[in-house]
Protein backbone atom coordinates (compact mmCIF):
# COMPACT_ATOMS: atom_id res chain seq x y z
CA UNK A 1 0.00 0.00 0.00
CA UNK A 2 3.04 1.80 -0.31
CA UNK A 3 3.20 3.07 -3.91
CA UNK A 4 0.25 5.35 -4.17
CA UNK A 5 1.53 8.39 -5.56
CA UNK A 6 1.80 11.26 -3.31
CA UNK A 7 -0.99 13.65 -5.13
CA UNK A 8 -3.70 10.86 -4.89
CA UNK A 9 -2.19 10.95 -1.02
CA UNK A 10 -3.04 14.56 -0.72
CA UNK A 11 -6.29 14.50 -2.47
CA UNK A 12 -7.55 11.62 -0.37
CA UNK A 13 -5.85 12.09 3.13
CA UNK A 14 -4.68 15.37 3.21
CA UNK A 15 -7.05 17.78 1.39
CA UNK A 16 -10.47 16.60 3.35
CA UNK A 17 -9.29 15.87 6.61
CA UNK A 18 -8.84 18.54 9.43
CA UNK A 19 -5.72 19.55 10.89
CA UNK A 20 -4.46 20.45 14.18
CA UNK A 21 -1.81 23.50 13.54
CA UNK A 22 -1.21 25.01 17.25
CA UNK A 23 -2.91 26.27 19.87
CA UNK A 24 -4.60 29.48 20.98
CA UNK A 25 -2.29 30.66 23.12
CA UNK A 26 0.38 31.33 20.03
CA UNK A 27 -1.91 33.69 18.76
CA UNK A 28 -3.18 36.23 21.49
CA UNK A 29 -2.93 39.63 20.28
CA UNK A 30 -3.85 41.28 16.88
CA UNK A 31 -1.36 40.34 13.98
CA UNK A 32 0.53 37.62 16.29
CA UNK A 33 1.29 35.11 13.08
CA UNK A 34 2.97 32.14 12.62
CA UNK A 35 3.42 29.55 9.39
CA UNK A 36 2.47 25.88 9.55
CA UNK A 37 2.57 23.22 6.79
CA UNK A 38 0.01 20.85 5.82
CA UNK A 39 0.99 18.43 3.77
CA UNK A 40 2.94 20.71 1.12
CA UNK A 41 1.21 23.65 1.86
CA UNK A 42 2.63 26.20 3.99
CA UNK A 43 -0.58 28.10 6.00
CA UNK A 44 -0.32 31.63 7.62
CA UNK A 45 -2.14 31.76 10.64
CA UNK A 46 -2.92 35.18 11.75
CA UNK A 47 -5.37 37.12 14.41
CA UNK A 48 -7.18 39.54 12.58
CA UNK A 49 -9.04 42.93 14.14
CA UNK A 50 -12.04 40.90 15.34
CA UNK A 51 -9.76 38.14 17.11
CA UNK A 52 -10.79 35.87 14.92
CA UNK A 53 -7.76 33.23 13.68
CA UNK A 54 -7.67 32.83 9.84
CA UNK A 55 -5.64 30.83 7.87
CA UNK A 56 -4.64 31.65 4.51
CA UNK A 57 -2.34 29.51 1.99
CA UNK A 58 1.14 31.42 1.72
CA UNK A 59 1.28 32.31 -1.90
CA UNK A 60 0.63 35.47 -3.32
CA UNK A 61 -2.44 35.45 -5.97
CA UNK A 62 -0.56 37.82 -8.15
CA UNK A 63 2.65 35.87 -9.36
CA UNK A 64 2.94 33.13 -6.66
CA UNK A 65 5.51 34.10 -4.08
CA UNK A 66 5.31 33.07 -0.34
CA UNK A 67 4.22 36.22 1.40
CA UNK A 68 5.39 35.09 5.56
CA UNK A 69 9.10 33.75 6.37
CA UNK A 70 8.96 30.94 8.10
CA UNK A 71 8.13 31.19 11.96
CA UNK A 72 6.24 33.61 14.40
CA UNK A 73 6.04 37.39 13.84
CA UNK A 74 3.36 40.14 14.75
CA UNK A 75 2.16 42.42 11.90
CA UNK A 76 -0.20 45.22 10.91
CA UNK A 77 -0.85 43.59 7.02
CA UNK A 78 0.56 40.61 5.23
CA UNK A 79 2.67 42.11 2.31
CA UNK A 80 4.07 40.43 -0.77
CA UNK A 81 7.80 41.31 -0.91
CA UNK A 82 7.91 40.18 -5.04
CA UNK A 83 6.06 43.12 -5.84
CA UNK A 84 4.28 44.78 -2.62
CA UNK A 85 0.78 43.53 -2.98
CA UNK A 86 -0.61 43.78 0.23
CA UNK A 87 -3.42 42.41 2.21
CA UNK A 88 -5.18 42.82 5.23
CA UNK A 89 -5.28 40.41 8.49
CA UNK A 90 -8.56 39.19 7.02
CA UNK A 91 -6.85 38.35 3.61
CA UNK A 92 -9.01 41.01 1.90
CA UNK A 93 -6.48 43.00 -0.62
CA UNK A 94 -6.62 45.94 -3.04
CA UNK A 95 -5.68 43.54 -6.13
CA UNK A 96 -7.14 40.23 -4.87
CA UNK A 97 -7.23 38.68 -1.60
CA UNK A 98 -5.45 35.57 -0.38
CA UNK A 99 -7.16 31.94 -0.62
CA UNK A 100 -8.78 31.33 3.10
CA UNK A 101 -9.34 27.96 4.62
CA UNK A 102 -11.78 27.07 7.19
CA UNK A 103 -10.91 27.48 10.69
CA UNK A 104 -12.10 26.01 13.99
CA UNK A 105 -11.27 26.08 17.46
CA UNK A 106 -11.97 23.62 20.13
CA UNK A 107 -10.27 23.04 23.29
CA UNK A 108 -7.80 25.67 22.48
CA UNK A 109 -6.63 23.90 19.68
CA UNK A 110 -6.17 25.59 16.18
CA UNK A 111 -7.87 23.44 13.35
CA UNK A 112 -7.78 24.22 9.80
CA UNK A 113 -9.51 22.24 6.51
CA UNK A 114 -7.98 22.65 2.97
CA UNK A 115 -10.95 21.29 1.87
CA UNK A 116 -13.94 23.75 0.51
CA UNK A 117 -16.49 21.16 2.35
CA UNK A 118 -14.21 19.87 5.06
CA UNK A 119 -15.39 16.38 6.99
CA UNK A 120 -18.07 17.10 9.40
CA UNK A 121 -17.17 17.21 13.08
CA UNK A 122 -19.83 15.86 15.62
CA UNK A 123 -17.78 13.25 17.23
CA UNK A 124 -14.73 15.02 16.88
CA UNK A 125 -16.14 18.28 18.73
CA UNK A 126 -17.93 16.06 21.90
CA UNK A 127 -14.64 14.15 22.06
CA UNK A 128 -12.30 16.52 22.14
CA UNK A 129 -13.55 19.05 24.41
CA UNK A 130 -13.80 16.06 26.80
CA UNK A 131 -10.17 15.72 26.97
CA UNK A 132 -9.95 19.48 26.98
CA UNK A 133 -11.45 19.83 29.70
CA UNK A 134 -9.83 17.02 31.76
CA UNK A 135 -6.59 17.89 30.96
CA UNK A 136 -6.66 21.51 30.77
CA UNK A 137 -6.12 22.21 26.71
CA UNK A 138 -7.87 26.04 26.96
CA UNK A 139 -5.63 27.19 29.76
CA UNK A 140 -2.23 25.74 28.08
CA UNK A 141 0.62 27.04 26.39
CA UNK A 142 3.04 25.66 23.68
CA UNK A 143 6.49 25.24 25.66
CA UNK A 144 7.91 23.67 22.69
CA UNK A 145 7.18 22.78 18.93
CA UNK A 146 9.62 21.00 17.21
CA UNK A 147 10.01 18.89 13.31
CA UNK A 148 11.36 15.90 12.97
CA UNK A 149 12.00 14.72 9.29
CA UNK A 150 11.73 10.99 8.07
CA UNK A 151 12.95 9.71 4.56
CA UNK A 152 9.72 7.43 4.57
CA UNK A 153 6.58 7.52 3.06
CA UNK A 154 3.86 8.83 5.73
CA UNK A 155 2.17 5.85 5.80
CA UNK A 156 5.15 3.99 7.14
CA UNK A 157 5.01 6.47 9.68
CA UNK A 158 1.18 6.42 10.27
CA UNK A 159 1.04 2.36 10.57
CA UNK A 160 4.08 2.65 13.07
CA UNK A 161 2.07 5.02 15.32
CA UNK A 162 -0.79 3.16 15.17
CA UNK A 163 -0.04 0.28 17.18
CA UNK A 164 3.12 -0.76 20.23
CA UNK A 165 3.31 -4.00 19.16
CA UNK A 166 7.00 -2.20 18.11
CA UNK A 167 7.20 -0.66 21.21
CA UNK A 168 9.52 -3.04 23.58
CA UNK A 169 11.92 -3.48 20.83
CA UNK A 170 12.16 -0.22 19.46
CA UNK A 171 11.24 2.23 22.43
CA UNK A 172 12.14 0.22 25.38
CA UNK A 173 12.31 3.56 26.96
CA UNK A 174 8.87 4.42 26.10
CA UNK A 175 7.79 1.16 27.16
CA UNK A 176 9.12 1.04 30.53
CA UNK A 177 6.90 4.52 31.60
CA UNK A 178 4.18 3.15 29.12
CA UNK A 179 3.81 0.10 31.28
CA UNK A 180 0.27 -1.71 30.38
CA UNK A 181 1.01 -1.26 26.77
CA UNK A 182 4.40 -2.69 26.74
CA UNK A 183 2.36 -5.28 28.96
CA UNK A 184 0.14 -6.56 26.67
CA UNK A 185 2.76 -6.49 23.82
CA UNK A 186 4.60 -8.70 26.13
CA UNK A 187 1.76 -11.07 26.04
CA UNK A 188 1.92 -10.20 30.09
CA UNK A 189 -1.28 -8.84 30.77
CA UNK A 190 -3.43 -9.07 27.31
CA UNK A 191 -6.22 -6.77 28.84
CA UNK A 192 -3.93 -4.17 30.26
CA UNK A 193 -4.62 -1.66 27.20
CA UNK A 194 -8.35 -1.73 27.94
CA UNK A 195 -9.58 1.31 29.15
CA UNK A 196 -9.07 2.02 32.96
CA UNK A 197 -11.13 0.47 35.64
CA UNK A 198 -13.61 3.82 36.03
CA UNK A 199 -14.11 3.29 39.46
CA UNK A 200 -10.45 5.01 40.11
CA UNK A 201 -9.85 8.09 42.09
CA UNK A 202 -8.72 9.97 39.33
CA UNK A 203 -10.17 11.64 36.54
CA UNK A 204 -11.99 9.30 34.48
CA UNK A 205 -11.88 9.53 30.59
CA UNK A 206 -14.69 6.87 28.76
CA UNK A 207 -13.26 5.15 25.62
CA UNK A 208 -15.17 6.39 22.74
CA UNK A 209 -14.44 4.78 19.05
CA UNK A 210 -15.63 6.98 16.15
CA UNK A 211 -12.35 6.21 14.07
CA UNK A 212 -13.05 4.95 11.07
CA UNK A 213 -15.50 2.55 10.98
CA UNK A 214 -15.24 -1.27 9.87
CA UNK A 215 -18.24 -0.20 8.33
CA UNK A 216 -16.98 2.44 6.06
CA UNK A 217 -20.60 3.95 6.79
CA UNK A 218 -19.59 7.31 8.49
CA UNK A 219 -17.12 8.69 5.76
CA UNK A 220 -18.60 12.00 6.44
CA UNK A 221 -17.16 12.23 9.52
CA UNK A 222 -13.54 13.09 10.97
CA UNK A 223 -12.67 9.76 12.69
CA UNK A 224 -11.87 10.01 16.40
CA UNK A 225 -10.48 7.51 18.64
CA UNK A 226 -9.96 8.19 22.28
CA UNK A 227 -8.43 5.77 25.18
CA UNK A 228 -7.48 5.90 28.65
CA UNK A 229 -4.56 3.46 29.61
CA UNK A 230 -2.41 2.61 32.81
CA UNK A 231 1.27 3.75 33.01
CA UNK A 232 3.64 1.40 34.80
CA UNK A 233 3.57 1.25 38.18
CA UNK A 234 3.35 3.81 41.22
CA UNK A 235 6.94 5.30 40.43
CA UNK A 236 5.48 6.19 36.96
CA UNK A 237 3.19 8.91 37.51
CA UNK A 238 3.58 11.01 33.88
CA UNK A 239 5.39 10.53 30.66
CA UNK A 240 8.94 11.74 31.84
CA UNK A 241 12.32 9.89 32.06
CA UNK A 242 12.03 8.32 34.85
CA UNK A 243 7.99 8.69 35.35
CA UNK A 244 7.79 11.05 38.39
CA UNK A 245 6.15 14.55 37.70
CA UNK A 246 8.05 17.08 35.03
CA UNK A 247 5.07 20.42 35.02
CA UNK A 248 2.53 21.34 37.04
CA UNK A 249 -0.77 19.59 36.79
CA UNK A 250 -3.25 20.90 34.73
CA UNK A 251 -7.09 20.99 34.30
CA UNK A 252 -9.26 18.84 36.29
CA UNK A 253 -5.81 17.29 37.68
CA UNK A 254 -5.33 20.15 39.52
CA UNK A 255 -7.93 19.36 42.12
CA UNK A 256 -6.85 15.95 41.94
CA UNK A 257 -3.24 14.07 41.93
CA UNK A 258 -1.29 11.95 39.68
CA UNK A 259 -3.44 9.45 38.75
CA UNK A 260 -0.81 6.54 37.05
CA UNK A 261 -3.14 7.70 33.89
CA UNK A 262 -2.59 9.06 30.56
CA UNK A 263 -5.42 9.56 27.66
CA UNK A 264 -4.48 9.11 23.94
CA UNK A 265 -6.55 10.58 20.64
CA UNK A 266 -6.32 9.75 17.53
CA UNK A 267 -7.95 12.17 14.74
CA UNK A 268 -8.29 11.45 11.31
CA UNK A 269 -4.75 10.10 10.30
CA UNK A 270 -2.38 12.90 10.56
CA UNK A 271 -3.11 13.87 14.18
CA UNK A 272 -3.07 12.68 17.60
CA UNK A 273 -2.50 13.31 21.08
CA UNK A 274 -1.30 11.74 24.23
CA UNK A 275 -2.20 13.78 27.23
CA UNK A 276 -0.79 13.15 30.77
CA UNK A 277 -1.75 14.70 33.72
CA UNK A 278 1.05 17.86 33.76
CA UNK A 279 1.18 17.95 29.95
CA UNK A 280 -0.10 17.26 26.54
CA UNK A 281 1.87 16.24 23.24
CA UNK A 282 0.22 16.99 19.87
CA UNK A 283 1.42 14.80 17.19
CA UNK A 284 0.92 15.80 13.70
CA UNK A 285 1.84 13.60 10.97
CA UNK A 286 3.03 16.28 7.44
CA UNK A 287 3.67 13.96 4.16
CA UNK A 288 5.66 15.52 1.61
CA UNK A 289 5.97 13.34 -1.20
CA UNK A 290 6.34 9.72 -1.20
CA UNK A 291 9.29 9.03 0.54
CA UNK A 292 9.87 12.22 2.73
CA UNK A 293 7.32 12.67 5.73
CA UNK A 294 7.61 15.37 8.48
CA UNK A 295 6.20 14.80 12.04
CA UNK A 296 5.89 17.96 14.13
CA UNK A 297 5.42 17.64 17.70
CA UNK A 298 3.53 20.32 20.29
CA UNK A 299 4.30 20.23 23.63
CA UNK A 300 1.24 21.74 26.10
CA UNK A 301 1.69 23.03 29.85
CA UNK A 302 -0.24 25.20 31.57
CA UNK A 303 -0.60 28.50 30.77
CA UNK A 304 1.03 29.28 34.37
CA UNK A 305 3.91 27.14 34.42
CA UNK A 306 7.40 28.98 34.44
CA UNK A 307 10.03 27.95 32.36
CA UNK A 308 12.73 27.10 34.24
CA UNK A 309 10.56 27.33 37.51
CA UNK A 310 7.81 24.85 37.24
CA UNK A 311 9.06 22.99 34.28
CA UNK A 312 12.46 22.48 32.13
CA UNK A 313 12.05 22.16 28.21
CA UNK A 314 14.81 19.24 28.03
CA UNK A 315 13.36 17.48 30.50
CA UNK A 316 9.88 17.73 29.52
CA UNK A 317 10.51 16.67 25.59
CA UNK A 318 12.89 14.14 26.37
CA UNK A 319 10.25 11.09 26.14
CA UNK A 320 8.72 11.45 23.18
CA UNK A 321 11.98 13.56 21.27
CA UNK A 322 13.87 10.12 22.35
CA UNK A 323 11.32 8.17 20.49
CA UNK A 324 10.50 9.71 17.47
CA UNK A 325 14.56 9.47 17.01
CA UNK A 326 14.05 6.11 17.70
CA UNK A 327 11.33 5.66 14.84
CA UNK A 328 12.90 7.69 12.52
CA UNK A 329 16.05 5.64 12.97
CA UNK A 330 14.11 2.49 12.78
CA UNK A 331 11.86 3.51 10.17
CA UNK A 332 14.02 3.79 7.31
CA UNK A 333 14.98 0.23 7.60
CA UNK A 334 10.88 -0.59 7.23
CA UNK A 335 10.97 2.19 4.52
CA UNK A 336 14.01 -0.14 2.11
CA UNK A 337 12.03 -3.25 3.14
CA UNK A 338 8.32 -2.49 2.15
CA UNK A 339 10.15 -1.29 -0.91
CA UNK A 340 11.10 -4.22 -2.43
CA UNK A 341 9.35 -6.14 -5.19
CA UNK A 342 8.36 -8.96 -3.48
CA UNK A 343 7.06 -7.85 -0.06
CA UNK A 344 3.53 -8.13 0.62
CA UNK A 345 2.19 -7.88 4.31
CA UNK A 346 -1.32 -8.55 3.23
CA UNK A 347 -3.06 -11.16 6.06
CA UNK A 348 0.08 -11.08 7.92
CA UNK A 349 -1.23 -8.01 10.49
CA UNK A 350 -1.34 -10.26 13.94
CA UNK A 351 -5.01 -8.76 14.51
CA UNK A 352 -5.02 -8.78 18.15
CA UNK A 353 -1.69 -6.51 18.73
CA UNK A 354 -2.28 -4.13 15.43
CA UNK A 355 -6.00 -3.57 15.12
CA UNK A 356 -5.59 -0.47 14.50
CA UNK A 357 -3.13 -0.78 11.08
CA UNK A 358 -5.54 -3.30 10.26
CA UNK A 359 -9.01 -1.00 9.91
CA UNK A 360 -6.48 1.66 8.67
CA UNK A 361 -5.00 -0.50 6.14
CA UNK A 362 -8.77 -1.98 4.90
CA UNK A 363 -9.55 1.69 4.90
CA UNK A 364 -6.94 2.82 2.69
CA UNK A 365 -7.41 0.07 0.55
CA UNK A 366 -10.75 0.43 -0.05
CA UNK A 367 -10.99 4.52 -0.12
CA UNK A 368 -8.07 5.51 -1.79
CA UNK A 369 -6.11 2.55 -3.57
CA UNK A 370 -8.89 0.74 -5.21
CA UNK A 371 -10.55 4.22 -6.59
CA UNK A 372 -7.40 4.60 -8.51
CA UNK A 373 -7.60 3.39 -12.17
S1 LIG B 1 3.99 37.88 -6.51
FE1 LIG B 1 3.26 38.93 -4.83
S2 LIG B 1 3.07 40.95 -5.45
FE2 LIG B 1 3.77 39.91 -7.18
FE1 LIG C 1 7.50 3.74 17.02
Amino acid sequence: MIETSYSIDFEKIVLPHWSIVGHISEVPNVGDSFTVNIGNESIIIVKDNFNNINAFLNVCPHRGARICNPGKSNIDRLVCPYHSWDFELNGKGTNASLRKFQTVIFGGLILVSLADNPLLLNNFRKDILMCAKAYGWESAKVAHRETFSFNVNWKVVLQDYLECYHCPNVHPLYAKVHGSEAQRFLGIDPTAANPTNPNHDGVYIPTTDHWIHKDYKDIEQEPITVYQNKLMNNDIVTGSKDGSPIAPLMGKYKNKNYDRTRTGVIFGFLNSTMSYPDYTVIYRLIPKSDKYTESEIIWLVDKDAVEGKDYNVNDLIYLWKHTILEDIEFLTKVQDGTSSYFFNSSGKLKNNLEESVVRFTQWYNKNVRETIQ
